[in-house]
């Protein structure tokens, strides 16, 4: 028998480049109502997707290593662009166990198809990166076809997820996969649920798609459990966090309560020195 300790009550630390990353940690408070979290939104240099993978991953372990350093049990990377530039060595990294979004959706995905042809869609970096196309290369059986959505991303951040022009530019960008005759559609950005329903008129009924949020939050579920590290719900009422490393912490609220109906009280400004951009 194990004694839960004060690893048991520390809360799990989840990162994203925005709000996107919002979508993980409610699918995480869905499971698991009873653990504490902090989530951090490194909005002073969203969007991720543009950026070089290299800036990506020095963002990504300057907030990570803070994350660790507030006392985390557990890193969930909530973002498919950070996962992308750091899956081959985050695990090696930190002593607590680190959760990311690619490897539990691809897994999803491979399950869910039955004609062999899926779809992936997320930021140009991820998509650049080729870490899909490695890990979906396993099932050589399968046909994977990619598209960049790099607007998708400014329309969520800015909170237009539905109207007309959503519409249209999820039509330019999803067009040609729908005539690839793909089954299953992969939404490789933490941001993309929240356009789900644009997306799925778009493509069709008959395409499933798969959304890293519910396959993480089920991933950190079988993780904790599997490690003891499961928080005792007689430890009283979970703390919840957050921290934005953009000045405007105001909008993340406002963001997070209309797209989540999240009442996030406040945002605590995270300073991160050396990731500072030059002016
Ligand atoms: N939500 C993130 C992702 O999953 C980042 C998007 C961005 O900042 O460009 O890729």
């Amino acid at each position: 028998m194990s004694t839960h300790g004060t690893a048991n009550d520390a809360p799990i630390g989840v990162f994203d480049s925005g709000v996107g990353g919002l979508t993980v940690a409610r699918a995480i408070r869905d499971l698991l109502p009873g653990e504490s979290m902090i989530y951090v939104g490194d909005t002073a240099h969203t969007p991720y997707g543009p950026r070089p993978i290299a800036e990506v991953r020095r963002f990504s372990l300057e907030i990570l290593d803070g994350l660790v350093d507030q006392g985390v049990k557990m890193l969930v990377i909530a973002c498919n662009t950070a996962s992308a530039a750091m899956l081959r060595d985050a695990h090696e990294r930190y002593d607590v166990p680190v959760v990311e979004v690619i490897g539990p959706t691809v897994r999803s995905a491979m399950s869910i198809t039955r004609n062999g042809r899926v779809g992936l869609i997320g930021t140009q970096t991820t998509i650049q990166s080729r870490v899909y196309d490695d890990l979906f290369s396993m099932r050589p059986e399968i046909s994977l076809s990619t598209q960049a959505c790099p607007r998708f991303v400014e329309l969520v951040e800015s909170g237009q997820t539905s109207g007309s022009e959503v519409l249209e530019i999820a039509r330019e960008y999803l067009s040609g996969l729908v005539e690839h005759d793909i089954d299953t559609l992969v939404l490789g950005c933490t941001h993309y649920p929240f356009l789900r329903g644009a997306i799925g008129q778009v493509v069709g009924a008959d395409v499933a798609l798969v959304s890293s949020d519910i396959e993480t939050a089920r991933e950190v579920y079988r993780v904790l459990t599997e490690r003891d590290l499961l928080r005792d719900p007689a430890a009283g009422e979970p703390s919840l966090r957050y921290e934005a490393t953009g000045a405007d912490t105001a909008k993340f609220v406002e963001l997070a309560r209309r797209m989540l109906g999240i009442g996030i009280e406040s945002v605590d400004l995270l300073h991160t020195g050396a990731i500072q951009l030059p002016q």
